[in-house]
């Protein structure tokens, strides 16, 4: 059967992708932001996965104004890296696993939780920056991935309780699948921040740091954060941290937290950063 053995959750700012890609990593900027990463790349090495389940949003990539499923998952054979206006990421094509994600549409939505299909999509940074910071840049990315896009950029994206329930409705499709795979849920996007309006540039560390601790010991509780407290608390795209509760429910209750990063600032944001291990 497959298993969940663990959840990542990173940020996904978009500079640092580029940061990547012009080779600027080792810059004064950017050098203490990929150090964080250093402990997660040996990590992922020694714990490599068959599938990831990545949960990111598109940033009007994908999707426009014209279409916004709530979640989307992607059942293609492949995904492209999108282009955001600059070309579109130098890196590998993103290799997806339909047999498994038809079989977590089916049995999800059977479970009573609405997902759209998606047979074709591109990719924007919400799901290829998180892959560059976990396994830097192969030449293919070493594992498949299975693209789950959830809307935060319209009013009114799922709250955190719906997300949370869904991680638990993923959990049960994933171990229902008959074939022996190592299966990993990232969830990604965060933390505290706001792109737009008087607010922009809002970070609000400790809200950060109490959302990073009660990932591991309260995650009930956090789930029952309203959306009006992300918007006050952590801005306007903090909104995004709602994808890290659907990571939180696919894993066991007493997960253990085996790594965690927090940083200020890269670009506009609060880079957080949790790995999470099934004990059992
Ligand atoms: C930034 C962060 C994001 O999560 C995003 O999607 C776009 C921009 C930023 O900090 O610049
Ligand atoms: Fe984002």
């Amino acid at each position: 059967m497959a298993r969940i053995t663990a959840g990542v959750c990173t940020s996904h700012v978009p500079a640092i992708g580029a940061a990547i890609d012009l080779g600027r990593t080792a810059e004064p900027y950017w050098q203490p932001v990929f150090r964080g990463y250093e402990f997660s790349k040996q990590w992922i090495a020694r714990n490599r996965p068959d599938v990831v389940f990545l949960v990111y949003n598109d940033h009007a990539s994908a999707f426009s104004l014209e279409m916004i499923p709530t979640f989307a998952i992607g059942c293609a054979e492949s995904f492209a890296p999108a282009d955001e206006g600059w070309g579109p990421r130098p890196v590998p094509t993103v290799q997806g696993h339909p047999e498994l994600a038809w079989h977590i549409a089916q049995s999800v939505i059977l479970d009573e939780f609405d997902l759209t299909i998606i047979n074709r999509m591109d990719v924007d940074h919400g799901l290829t920056v998180p892959l560059s910071l976990m396994f830097g840049q192969p030449a293919a990315w070493p594992c498949r991935v299975i693209p789950f896009a959830v809307n935060v950029v319209q009013y009114p994206p799922p709250t955190g309780h719906r997300c949370y329930q869904l991680g638990k409705a993923i959990r049960r499709a994933i171990e229902s699948f008959d074939e022996d795979l190592n299966v990993q849920v990232w969830g990604t996007g965060g933390m505290s921040h706001q792109l737009q309006g008087p607010r922009a540039g809002l970070i609000n560390q400790p809200f950060d740091r109490a959302f990073l601790d009660r990932m591991t010991s309260d995650p009930e509780g956090l789930a029952k954060i309203p959306h009006i407290e992300y918007v006050r608390e952590a801005g306007s795209e903090g909104i995004e941290l709602v994808m890290w509760l659907i990571m939180r429910g696919a894993l066991d209750a007493d997960a253990r937290e085996v790594y965690r990063f927090y940083h200020v600032p890269a670009s506009n944001t609060a880079v957080g950063h949790l790995i999470l291990e099934n004990v059992r």
